[in-house]
């Protein structure tokens, strides 16, 4: 297998695939205000076609896949379809992220299916804060599905949250506390700018350093440096804690220096860079007959033109996104 790399030197190993951009929340810094227009059937790759293309790619050596939305679990037929893309040989690991709605009920065929690593989004422990976060009273069912992923075996489990000032900032302490008695992996991300969400970071940004701080005070963190410090969350935890604390800096720290991923749009477009607006389309070639070889060569593109970093913090109030969070997937 070749090891991928790109201009720079990075290893690219790893793929995030975006199954569709529908999703059962309404998340006030994902989604844009007046709503998405909705990709219809066609623009969406069948399952079919996102299996020819990982192939290829892993191939390539692509050896990570990461499925994402919207929301994953709301397209149909997806237990199948990990199933069959954690068979592919080569596939050394295939995780998931959700926002947790459909967990309960689809936490143990999306295990047997083969999925073992699972990032669940959840910003808040109050139910009505979770409603205005998200738009849609569904706190109880994230909760419960989180527990049942917990049963089910999924490890490991980690619980992303996005920090924002004035929102959901007090609670940072709390939420990081839950990795006290529980094996979860509580990662606080630094609000990210898109191109629906402009308006509100110069309102509610807070720094990945002041959220440290607010978890210092409460009781020194240990920085964990370990395999597990690869991608872009920096580590932490508190003495005897189960669980760690994870923090993901895009804006304050860049992580582009170690970023081994590329990512693949539900309609179809390879994107190099979550703050690239460069996408280049593999649909069409797909679905014009391309051979792997040439679908391949269009992957080297994608990853050969991957930029060295984004411009975010020099730009930190300026919009530089053609698609908002939702129709990229996280
Ligand atoms: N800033 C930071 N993280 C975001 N996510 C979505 N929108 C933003 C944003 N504006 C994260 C959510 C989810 C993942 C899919 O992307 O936390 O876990
Ligand atoms: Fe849906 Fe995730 Fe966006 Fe929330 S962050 S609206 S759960 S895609």
């Amino acid at each position: 297998m070749t090891l991928l790399t790109d201009r720079y030197r990075r290893p690219i190993d790893y793929l995030r695939v975006s199954i569709t951009d529908r999703c059962n929340l309404r998340c006030i810094y994902c989604m844009p205000f007046g709503g998405v227009s909705k990709l219809t059937h066609d623009d969406i790759l069948s399952y079919e076609e996102f299996l020819r293309l990982v192939k290829v790619a892993i191939k390539m050596g692509i050896s990570k896949v990461r499925l994402t939305g919207g929301e994953p679990l709301v397209r149909r037929g997806v237990t199948d379809f990990c199933r069959h893309l954690a068979a592919l040989p080569g596939m050394k690991s295939l995780s998931l992220t959700t926002n947790g709605v459909l967990l309960e009920e689809l936490a143990q065929e999306i295990y047997q299916a083969g999925i073992r690593r699972i990032n669940i989004s959840l910003d808040t422990l109050q139910p009505e804060r979770f409603s205005r976060m998200t738009c849609r009273d569904e706190f109880d069912r994230v909760w419960r599905g989180i527990q049942t992923a917990e049963k089910v075996g999924f490890h490991p489990i980690k619980i992303n949250v996005v920090v924002m000032g004035g929102i959901n900032d007090d609670e940072v302490v709390q939420l990081a506390q839950l990795t006290k008695d529980r094996p979860y992996h509580i990662r606080f991300i630094e609000f990210m700018q898109f191109i629906n969400n402009d308006r509100l970071i110069p309102h509610h940004f807070v720094s990945a350093e002041d959220i440290l701080g607010r978890l210092h005070s409460v009781a020194p963190l240990e920085q964990v440096t370990s395999r597990h410090s690869n991608g872009p969350a920096r580590h932490f935890r508190w003495p005897d804690a189960q669980g760690m604390i994870g923090i993901i800096s895009p804006i304050s720290h860049h992580f582009c220096p170690s970023c081994n991923r590329i990512r693949l749009t539900a309609d179809g477009k390879l994107r190099n860079c979550l703050f690239s607006d460069r996408e280049l389309d593999i649909k069409l070639p797909l679905r014009q007959g391309a051979t792997d070889a040439e679908l391949a060569q269009l992957l080297t593109e994608s990853i050969i033109n991957k930029p060295e970093k984004h411009a975010l913090q020099s730009d930190l109030f300026r919009k530089c996104q053609n698609r908002p969070m939702v129709a990229i997937g996280g």
